[in-house]
């Protein structure tokens, strides 16, 4: 007796998992089509993304295009901006390992962040360039009689690694008027 009940409560629960499993899936399905339904448009955003850094898109595709497409992450804006994103979208119920979340960070920096570097403090000029405090404080000290205009000029910091500053040169941002949104 005590071994058929369990039985039964185990297939039940196996049912209740397979059901579950496919209420996910029909509704992520159904997600991504009411979000972005046009599929042409949902592979090419994909592919632009890939190409922009492949090694850390691997681990953020799955947690960022279960929803929607990747097109929503090709727009560049600022760190802060992007971070208020990322809890937008844990509410939105994403979830990733701190693996993959790390690797969304690292493409988010690398791949679609702005950064005004006369205007940035501290904590934004060492995530978005990667430096570490001291160099973070020279940039700002330097700054206030010697604003930055260029790539190179933000390079000649010692401290600041050109491989990073090249990566993200389309997106350095040097203007006076500037609102982070
Ligand atoms: C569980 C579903 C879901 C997942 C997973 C998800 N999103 Fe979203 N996302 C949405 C919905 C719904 C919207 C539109 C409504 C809104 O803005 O919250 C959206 C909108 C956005 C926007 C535009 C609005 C904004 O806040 O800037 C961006 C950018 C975005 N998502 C990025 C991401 C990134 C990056 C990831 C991976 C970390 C991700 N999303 C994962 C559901 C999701």
């Amino acid at each position: 007796m005590g071994w058929l009940r369990r039985g039964r409560g185990l297939v039940l629960t196996a049912a209740m998992v397979l059901v579950a499993a496919a209420l996910v899936q029909t509704t992520t399905a159904w997600a991504q089509t009411a979000l972005d339904p046009d599929p042409e448009d949902v592979a090419a955003a994909n592919e632009r993304a890939a190409r922009l850094d492949p090694e850390d898109y691997k681990f953020m595709q799955p947690v960022c295009t279960a929803c929607h497409s990747a097109r929503r992450i090709l727009a560049p804006k600022s760190w802060a901006r992007w971070q208020r994103t990322f809890a937008n979208m844990k509410g939105n119920g994403a979830v990733g390992t701190d693996e993959q979340w790390e690797h969304i960070q690292k493409f988010v920096k690398r791949a679609v962040t702005t950064i005004n570097v006369n205007h940035a403090d501290e904590d934004e000029l060492s995530a978005v360039l990667g430096v570490d405090e001291k160099t973070a404080i020279t940039i700002v000290q330097r700054r206030v009689d010697h604003r930055f205009n260029t790539a190179e000029d933000v390079e000649s910091v010692p401290g600041v690694d050109k491989a990073v500053i090249e990566a993200i040169k389309p997106r350095l941002l040097f203007d006076q008027l500037y609102q982070d949104r």
